[in-house]
């Protein structure tokens, strides 16, 4: 299997970051295809920790090619930051590439994607003021936005830059009461980091499909995950692209059939950081034993803005609906050893609407709202699984959850993650073989 897209299937951080790391040892290379540095792809190697937000997630592995797609919009300043501070640790990234088609994102992208929030009062998204919207925006409506391969043609950028600026300061201005942008300083910064990123430009089209013809081992790392999808998640509280198995094709600039395999990560309970609903949320006083868990190893504070992440129980309906939306595969079950030291365990398997039961996710926030989780209890199994090798060492009440998830989402256990550490990793099927 040559093609495996590696989706998560919550609100984000199901512990994509980690999976992909562990999987990149035997890939030949990691392409991501959408999103920004709105992600942060947690790392760990040995007691040392790592947190990607533009670098592919296999990027410690010397032999393996790390792709940024076209799909993916580069904020030169973080992307040059992060390669810079992985030499400082003594890691040479070298196997980058990034896309000639991807989009750049500038200050004002950033700038706007705060001002429009903190415009907001009742109706703000909780973003990560990234300026991912704001780059997207520019993306579709097409008239002012910048790709890589026109950062990197000087006559052309020098040219078009002046224009854009103009048109994002009659927003500033005119709708922000801000100072204007000037062009100048920009044009030399962008410059400098034209040159700094020329070397690792290409058409990665056409380098990720050559990788395939050649059968060579391909993960897709995803960011965000299903629930914050532009079409699939919960709208308007999502961000502003496609995450799931649907963005790989025109993320990476590959054909769907060549997709072999989609290995959903989710978590062994939910979260979400940022504004928007979340049926199964529990009060702030029981969600800090999910955040934290036990001897603080639930880290659930977001990556790259340290926010703390709401907290909830499983949620079946949603897990079914990123399975249908990605067609997913087989599933890695992440975080269980959170779950130790519960004495129960809930999972909602349903929405109570007026009445009604719903066990599908709906498109309706309104109706959403007044949705109540209809739980099911699990008895908990109040033991360590940190150093389980297998599904095995696992405790029985830890195998009976894990296998009602398989089966209520419809797809196979691949992996199973306890603890943030690779070793703490349980391989119960091969996902490249599946
Ligand atoms: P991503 O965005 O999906 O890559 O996930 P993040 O890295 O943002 O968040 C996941 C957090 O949980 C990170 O701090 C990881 O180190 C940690 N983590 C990943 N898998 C496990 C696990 O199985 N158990 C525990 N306790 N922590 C984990
Ligand atoms: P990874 O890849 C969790 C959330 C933000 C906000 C919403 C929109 O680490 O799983 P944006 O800045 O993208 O316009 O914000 O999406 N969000 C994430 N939440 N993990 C992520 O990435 C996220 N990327 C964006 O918190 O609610
Ligand atoms: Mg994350």
């Amino acid at each position: 299997m040559p093609a495996l897209v590696i989706a998560g299937m919550q609100w984000g951080d199901e512990g994509k970051g980690k999976i992909i790391d562990y999987l990149a040892a035997g890939a030949d290379a990691v392409v991501r295809y959408q999103g920004g540095n709105n992600a942060g792809h947690s790392v760990a190697v040995g007691e040392e920790e790592f947190k990607f937000h533009l670098l592919p997630s296999g990027i410690l592995y010397r032999d393996v090619l790390c792709i940024i797609g076209n799909g993916v919009v580069i904020d030169p300043a973080v992307l040059l930051g992060e390669i810079e501070g992985l030499r400082r640790r003594g890691f040479s990234p070298d196997g980058l590439r990034i896309s000639d088609r991807a989009h750049v994102i500038f200050p004002y992208h950033a700038l706007l994607d705060r001002l429009e929030e903190e415009r907001r009062t009742e109706d703000k998204l909780g973003t990560t003021g990234r300026g991912i919207g704001p780059a997207y925006m520019d993306k579709y409506g097409r008239y002012d936005a910048i790709r890589i391969c026109d950062l990197i043609d000087e006559e052309y950028f020098r040219a078009k830059l002046p224009q854009v600026v103009a048109a994002k300061n009659r927003l500033l201005v005119g709708l922000y009461g801000r100072e204007p942008l000037e062009v100048e300083p920009l044009l030399r910064a962008y410059l400098a980091y034209a040159e700094a990123l020329r070397p690792l430009v290409t058409d990665t089209s056409v380098l990720v499909n050559k990788l395939l013809d050649e059968g060579r081992r391909v993960l897709f790392e995803g960011a965000q995950g299903s629930l914050l999808d532009i079409d699939h998640g919960t709208f308007p509280f999502v961000s502003s692209s496609s995450p799931g198995a649907g963005g790989v094709a025109s993320g990476a600039g590959i054909g769907p059939t060549r997709i072999d395999g989609v290995l959903g990560v989710i978590k062994a309970y939910t979260t979400r950081v940022g504004a928007g609903p979340f049926p199964t949320e529990l009060p702030p006083d029981q969600a800090a034993q999910l955040r934290d868990g036990q001897d603080g190893r639930g880290r659930e504070y977001g990556t790259p803005t340290g926010r703390p992440r709401r907290c909830g129980w499983f949620d079946a309906v949603i897990a079914r609906h990123a399975a249908r939306i990605n067609g997913v595969t087989a599933l890695a079950v992440t975080k269980l050893d959170v779950l130790d030291p519960f004495p129960t365990i809930r999972v909602c398997t349903a929405y109570r609407y007026r009445g009604e039961v719903l066990t599908e996710f709906p498109a309706s926030l309104r109706v959403l709202q007044e949705c109540e989780p209809i739980y099911r209890e699990f008895l908990g199994w109040q033991k360590d699984t940190t150093r389980a090798k297998t599904l095995a060492d696992l405790p029985r009440e830890a195998r009976a959850y894990l296998d009602w998830i398989a089966e209520t989402v419809g797809a196979p256990l691949a992996m199973v993650s306890v603890g943030w550490r690779r070793e703490e990793t349980i391989v119960v099927e091969e996902p490249w073989n599946l």
